[in-house]
């Protein structure tokens, strides 16, 4: 009896550092598996191969298999050279906000964001600022290699867990934007009215767009001071 492909299988077909290297395919599959049969644009920062042309696309090729409907389209600081039905890829640099709406113009709007790019702090925080009020609602950001967030050399600082300038600290204070409604404020930012869920595994987050107009209990404990 013919079984449907999982992801881990196209992972494996493919040869990305998404399995084997990194574990993240499992945590894939269960954001991404409700996306499978849409109709949608899917982004992904960083082709992959570095400055060698003919290097990468081995998580494009697995998108393209495991999304039948979906187009996908990848963009990377090098030019590349990766071809497929379904498969776009632009070249420039993920903290150019030029590029990046040209690419939103051109192919998005996009359902699905993945940043598998530099992985450098500032520019994961700069990219998802750019990025992210261009996913549709009821879309997923998701962020890859974090662990660079505990290193010096990408900007990041595995001493100061505050610090405002790593992208896990960034990512953390999503947290408080999804439950915005709990805290006295003023206007709540464009982040925090259209965050619903962040979810931290190793190296690894997902970050679930959505209108946040849930309102708060806060009234009630306020007056009869109960929970
Ligand atoms: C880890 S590889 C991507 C692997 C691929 N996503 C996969 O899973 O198979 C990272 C890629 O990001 C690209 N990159 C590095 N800095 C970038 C930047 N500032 N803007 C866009 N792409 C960048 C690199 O050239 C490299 O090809």
């Amino acid at each position: 009896m013919w079984t449907r492909p999982s992801l881990l299988d196209f992972a494996k077909r493919y040869g990305t550092d998404k399995w084997g290297s990194h574990f993240y395919i499992p945590h894939y599959e269960r954001h991404f598996a409700p996306y499978r049969d849409q109709t949608f644009n899917l982004l992904e920062i960083g082709v992959g191969g570095y400055k060698d042309p003919a290097l990468g696309g081995e998580s494009l090729r697995m998108w393209q298999d495991y999304f039948p409907n979906a187009t996908i389209v990848g963009i990377d600081l090098y030019e590349k050279h990766v071809a497929g039905p379904r498969i776009r890829v632009y070249q420039g640099d993920q903290t150019d906000a030029v590029f990046l709406e040209r690419v939103v113009a051109e192919a998005g709007p996009f359902r699905l964001i993945i940043d598998d790019g530099s992985h450098l702090n500032a520019h994961v925080i700069r990219t998802f600022e750019i990025l992210y009020p261009t996913l549709e609602l009821g879309g997923v950001y998701a962020v890859e290699d974090l662990q660079t967030s505990y290193w010096s050399s990408f900007g990041g600082d595995m001493n100061d867990l505050t610090s405002a300038n790593t992208s896990l600290n960034f990512l953390k204070s999503l947290v408080d934007a999804v439950n915005y409604a709990e805290r006295e404020g003023g206007v709540p930012s464009y982040v925090e009215r259209h965050t619903v869920g962040v979810h931290f595994y190793h190296n690894l987050c997902f970050v679930d767009k959505r209108v946040n107009d849930e309102p708060s209990n806060i009234v009630k404990p306020r007056l009869t001071g109960e929970p």
